[in-house]
């Protein structure tokens, strides 16, 4: 099939690959000219592991083009994708400017049939919306089209995780479908045939809430744990263990109980915002997610607490920081923790040296003042404590008998409960984790 997709950001360049790569002959289509010029020599802008060669190779074979043009990419397509960014307003809403300039650039470009499916994460009633916007679009921009040309809306919604984004894409837990045709129902399973997993089909309100469901369920596991781990350190439990125990009854799951600085990344605040925001406009304050919030806000201000309370004095005193992304696999720090901790500590004056495998270009475009490090050892030397603020596997392995040696003083503050205990305590270290049981 002909596809187009609209934004070619860690979705819609992962989704545009990934449907070339099961046959379909796509456009990825961005207004930004640099990503654009960058693909179609076949860099990747960003990084997600294996991503670039497989883009290489659909570009080879021909099943995969890069454009500028919404008009020309839709015109050629029979279904069509929406994939770019929709961000948080100040209140917390979903900012739908960029979904509603992509629907009316396709609106006046339509000469055919058309699914527009969305792939963004947008809250109910964005399809209806969307469906709204081409209608009148489509009537202003060629009075002959009038009711003539057919198309369906759908939802899509995209469940990939940065650092295994193809992986994800390629094999989920499931797919899901929210049309409100048979005909755009028949399209998205022939889209999507080869792959083989449960496929939920419902209309475009339902699929649209799955997403957001989905996010803030997963972000209220994260902080359950968290408000966990609080307890844990004030009566001497550990929340490793605690999750472990929780973890192994099959209606719980281990996943997504772990402890550490909250959550951050491009979804899971924005996502859990507009959730509270959609519940709220209609008429249901969903306090549960507003203390899941406060919760992950908390993790970041005991953390700092609890660094100010070892340090004793935060000023002038050098802190080594092992990792900025969001999360490992990722160069991506959209509301990373990593960012406020590190703003934070400079605020008390303390002089900050940082390092992360993959995010430093992103890193070094917000952090002021912040020294950049070649490697993990160069952060270390002649710190007072150093902080692990990204579980990259890499930090796992460091000769930290080395890293202790380098130090000032042999602090040591695990914001992800990576490391081990009892190896860095018998390397001289103290070690502080999270909810590791420190009796407050
Ligand atoms: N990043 C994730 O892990 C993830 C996972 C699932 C869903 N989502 C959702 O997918 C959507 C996209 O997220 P992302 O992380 O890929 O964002 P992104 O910022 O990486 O990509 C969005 C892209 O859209 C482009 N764009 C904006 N307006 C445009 C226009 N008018 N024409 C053409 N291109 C335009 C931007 O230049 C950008 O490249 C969001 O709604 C997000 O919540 C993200």
């Amino acid at each position: 099939m002909n596809i187009a997709i609209i934004g070619s950001g860690y979705v819609g360049l992962v989704t545009g690959v990934c449907l070339a790569s099961l046959g379909h002959q796509v456009i990825c289509v961005d207004n930004v000219k640099e990503k654009i010029l960058k693909l179609k020599k076949g860099i990747v802008p960003i990084f997600e592991p294996g991503l670039e060669s497989l883009m290489r190779e659909m570009m080879k074979k021909k099943r995969l083009t890069f454009g500028f043009s919404i008009k020309e990419a839709a015109r050629k397509s029979t279904a069509i994708f929406i994939a770019v960014g929709t961000p948080s307003k100040k209140s917390g809403e979903a900012d739908l400017t960029y979904v509603e300039n992509v629907a009316r650039e396709i609106a006046a470009s339509m000469d055919s049939y058309k699914l527009i499916v969305e792939k963004s994460t947008v809250p109910a009633d964005t399809g209806n919306r969307i469906k709204r916007t081409i209608m009148l679009n489509l009537s202003k921009s060629d009075k002959t089209k009038k009711g003539k040309i057919d198309f369906d809306v759908a939802s899509n919604p995209e469940f990939l995780r940065e650092g295994s984004a193809i992986e994800d894409f390629m094999n989920p837990d499931r797919l899901v479908f929210g049309v409100e045709s048979k005909k755009a129902e028949m399209l998205l399973r022939e889209i999507y045939k080869p792959i083989k997993t449960p496929i939920v089909v419902t209309n475009i309100n339902s699929a649209e809430m799955i997403k957001h469901a989905s996010n803030s369920f997963l972000a209220t596991k994260i902080s359950f744990a968290n408000a966990l781990a609080q307890v844990c350190d004030r009566v001497g439990a550990d929340i490793l263990k605690v999750a472990e125990g929780m973890g192994f009854d099959k209606r719980i799951g281990r996943s997504f109980l772990n402890a550490g600085i909250g959550y951050g990344g491009s979804c899971f605040p924005k996502d859990v915002d507009a959730f509270i925001r959609l519940s709220e406009k209609s008429g249901y304050h969903f306090n549960l997610l507003k203390e899941v919030r406060n919760v992950n806000e908390q993790q970041k201000a005991a953390f700092l607490q609890l660094i100010e309370d070892k340090l004793w004095i935060v000023k002038n005193k050098m802190i080594g920081v092992l990792g900025i992304a969001f999360k490992p696999d990722t160069d991506d720090i959209r509301n990373a923790p990593a960012l406020d901790i590190i703003r934070a500590l400079q605020h008390e004056g303390a002089k900050v040296r940082a390092f992360d495998p993959q995010a430093m270009d992103q890193a070094k475009k917000v952090l002021k003042g912040v020294g950049f490090c070649a490697n993990a050892y160069s952060v270390a030397k002649g710190c007072d404590a150093l902080l692990l603020l990204t579980e990259w596997e890499e930090f796992k392995n460091l000769d930290y008998q080395k890293i202790r040696q380098s130090m000032r003083q042999p602090l040591i503050f695990d914001g992800r409960n990576m490391l081990h205990e009892k190896e860095l305590s018998d390397s001289g270290f103290e070690y502080y984790g999270i909810g590791r049981g420190r009796v407050l």
